[in-house]
């Protein structure tokens, strides 16, 4: 079901990514040359993670352990970098996370698939 989100494409004239929300989940829309991706914004290591805003192209890292995923796809690319003589229950969490199809609306709105 589309859902309209109050972001205008404007809003990418100075960024590559936002977090919006639609029904209570954060998620990570990015602009990546003319296509824009939705994912959700929680990252798989420890989940407690909605700051997924540093985005290189396709490319978001969490800012917590620095896990990398693409976007695109939901793929976690890069695992958490944790310390090796600390024992991480997490550390071979590697669930894609969910991806959502964005579009724009007429009058420059995104609308999410959920
Ligand atoms: S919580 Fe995201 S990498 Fe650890």
């Amino acid at each position: 079901m589309w859902r309209r989100v109050s972001i205008l494409v404007k809003v990418f004239e100075k960024r590559n990514s936002v977090i919006t929300w639609v029904d209570n989940k954060p998620i990570l829309v990015v602009k990546y040359g003319d296509n824009y991706y939705g994912m959700l914004a929680i990252c798989a290591h420890m989940g407690g993670c909605a700051l997924l805003t540093d985005v290189d192209g396709y490319v978001a890292t969490c800012p917590a352990h620095q896990a990398k995923y693409d976007v695109r796809t939901g793929e976690m690319i890069e695992k958490p970098q944790v310390r090796p003589d600390v024992k991480c229950e997490y550390a071979d969490v590697k669930a894609p996370l969910p991806t959502y199809k964005v579009r724009v609306t007429q009058d420059g709105f995104l609308e999410i698939d959920v």
